[in-house]
């Protein structure tokens, strides 16, 4: 009897305990470790963990390949195979990490908020992906490509514990093809008011700036739960200020210094933490603007505009839409 209401209350307690969890752990622990679930990929890794397309011949990981640009000839640090170039400068490039088979997530993205439609555009969204392991995904990706021209990819499987190659990939590709003042990388469940990012922008220097949700002094989580991390892997108490990878903001001189110091800072399995290591090494400060948010999932919150936001993380589907609607 007692064991069973003991039980009980035990139950009462986990089913408030763990949102609670949840909450705190979104709040103080940043969107990296939600973010990761977007990209969630069907295949990724085989059992031995291998890379599908591992090189028959390998020559190890330093392998570079020489690329054309602007001519002349320089080596690529990181995984990225995508050459295509930007046409002219951008106020602001958006990188949306996305997994492979994200197409629904991505085709909203350019019918909403992605695309200026101006005729001097402002901004251009490219879509970082990598390698799929299924056929018909790595085929869609492909035709995708040649209808939007705006996918990164990067020479792996995509995993979420990749995440840190893919904007390795994506800041490579930035400061080497593109011309741009801000960059913007976020995840693919996030919602841009681009206008509104933009002139909040204006107001920024566009030198020297990191620039998003900053969590400054956060806590290492240990234990065996997912967004955890091992003594052995990192054997501090504190990560470096970051900012979560939902969504952030860095300057053309921040990115491409972050290029440089990839050689020195080793990767690290969450991403934004990541980021947030190479503008330690950097010494770049992070800024926190209120206007990076995000909120548990609808239906806990409604999906309704709030004109203080302008990105604002886990919005896809019909809610991304309403918001683009009503906002744009
Ligand atoms: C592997 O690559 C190295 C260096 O490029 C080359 O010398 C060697 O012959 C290659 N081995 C095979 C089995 O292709
Ligand atoms: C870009 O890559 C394609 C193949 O992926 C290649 O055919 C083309 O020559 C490359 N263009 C430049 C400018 O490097
Ligand atoms: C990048 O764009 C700016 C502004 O339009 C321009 O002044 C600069 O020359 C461009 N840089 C390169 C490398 O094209
Ligand atoms: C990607 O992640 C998997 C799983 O964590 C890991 O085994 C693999 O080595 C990673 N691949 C690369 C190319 O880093
Ligand atoms: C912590 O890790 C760093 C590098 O990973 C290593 O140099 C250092 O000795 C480690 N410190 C302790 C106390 O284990
Ligand atoms: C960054 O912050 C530290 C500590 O607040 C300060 O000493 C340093 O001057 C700042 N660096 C820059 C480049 O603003």
């Amino acid at each position: 009897m007692l064991a069973r209401r003991v039980n009980r209350r035990t139950a009462f307690c986990l089913f408030f305990a763990i949102p609670t969890f949840f909450i705190f752990s979104w709040n103080s622990f940043c969107g990296l470790h939600f973010a990761p679930f977007s990209q969630r990929c069907e295949g990724c890794f085989n059992s031995e963990g291998k890379r599908e397309n591992e090189p028959a011949n390998e020559t190890g990981e330093a392998e570079l390949e020489k690329t054309e640009n602007k001519g002349r000839t320089f080596e690529l640090k990181t995984t990225l195979i995508t050459n295509t170039t930007c046409s002219q400068h951008y106020f602001l490039l958006i990188l949306v990490s996305s997994a492979p088979s994200n197409f629904q997530r991505r085709r909203d993205i350019r019918r909403t908020w992605g695309v200026d439609t101006a005729l001097a555009p402002r901004w251009k969204t490219v879509f970082l992906v990598a390698q799929s392991r299924a056929k018909e995904t790595t085929e869609s990706l492909s035709r995708e490509h040649s209808s939007y021209r705006d996918l990164l990819q990067g020479d792996y499987i995509d995993h979420y514990w990749n995440q840190t190659l893919k904007i390795q990939m994506g800041f490579e590709w930035a400061v080497r093809y593109c011309n741009f003042t801000f960059l913007l990388k976020m995840d693919d469940d996030t919602f841009v008011h681009t206008k509104r990012l933009i002139s909040v922008l204006s107001t920024f220097s566009s030198e020297q700036l990191y620039l998003g949700m900053l969590w400054e002094k956060p806590l290492v989580k240990r234990g065996k739960e997912k967004w955890t991390i091992s003594y052995e892997e990192y054997n501090k108490t504190l990560y470096p200020d970051f900012c979560p990878g939902f969504g952030f903001v860095l300057t053309f001189d921040v990115v491409n210094t972050f290029v440089d110091l990839f050689d020195d800072v080793p990767l690290f399995r969450f991403d934004d933490v990541y980021v947030g290591m190479l503008a330690e090494r950097a010494g770049v400060n992070g800024t926190f603007h209120p206007g990076f948010r995000q909120y548990p999932s609808p239906p806990q919150v409604p999906c309704s505009v709030d004109e203080t936001v302008f990105v604002w993380h886990d919005i896809t589907g019909d809610c991304l839409l309403k918001l683009f609607e009503d906002t744009f």
